[in-house]
């Protein structure tokens, strides 16, 4: 716990008066909203735009002020967590199903912040399934499409019922166990029909990666502290 808040805490260093502001979801990015909140009840002045239900509602109990998506033409720093990171600083997100705002947020922002703990990192992206949002009325179809990329896949379940994404969709979660070429895939995924985005974030639109230690310290993994 300690590690995640840390990363998230020394993200929020970044963001200054003005700022349009991405918020992230799951537990890392919960503790960035959070210190977000604490920096705006003390005078700090900041839009921001949730990438989910949940980070809106707790953004919301914080005082910070919203924007709509539909509002925005630009947005300087996205802070969000990843479910893995490799060496390169490739990501696989959605593991709480937020992937598709979250994946506009950080296309679209300036700067793409992101947040995890050690246990995140891995050489070879792939042991977390790949989470993919799918439309739901060709959902069979579409998980045909998934499986001859290589996978097994099925789609995500929660109380014993298909979960439903914030925009209506599904998820298929996708176990590759090794993503040698995390490019292609995301190509070859994105190129099916009935599929509204995935869960591969590649390294070029990520602009920074802070690590946060068990032991209190941090390391920046890409992205220069001084900057
Ligand atoms: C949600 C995400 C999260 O950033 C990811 O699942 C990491 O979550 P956590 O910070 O709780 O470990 O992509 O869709």
């Amino acid at each position: 716990m300690i590690a995640k808040k840390l990363a998230a805490e020394k993200a929020v260093e970044y963001i200054q008066d003005g700022m349009v502001v991405g918020l992230g979801s799951g537990s890392t990015a919960t503790w960035a909203i959070k210190a977000l909140g604490e920096k705006v009840n003390a005078g700090l002045h900041i839009q921001c735009v949730a990438s989910s239900v949940a980070s809106e509602n707790l953004a919301k109990q914080y005082g910070i002020s919203l924007v709509d998506f539909s509002a925005l033409s630009d947005i300087d720093i996205t802070i969000d967590g990843a479910d893995e990171v490799d060496a390169q600083c490739n990501l696989i997100k959605g593991g709480g199903g937020a992937l598709l705002r979250e994946k506009i947020l950080a296309y679209n922002s300036r700067q793409f912040i992101v947040v995890v703990d050690d246990s995140k990192l891995v050489h070879t992206l792939g042991k977390f399934p790949l989470p993919v949002e799918i439309v739901p009325f060709a959902a069979e179809l579409t998980l045909k499409q998934l499986r001859n990329l290589g996978c097994e896949t099925s789609i995500r379940q929660k109380d014993g019922k298909n979960f439903v994404t914030d925009n209506g969709n599904l998820i298929a979660d996708c176990f590759f166990n090794q993503i040698e070429v995390p490019e292609l895939l995301n190509i070859n995924i994105l190129l099916i029909p009935g599929v509204v985005e995935g869960g591969l974030f590649l390294h070029p639109k990520v602009n920074r990666v802070i690590v946060g230690h068990a032991d209190g310290s941090l390391h920046f993994m890409k992205g220069d502290k001084k900057e």
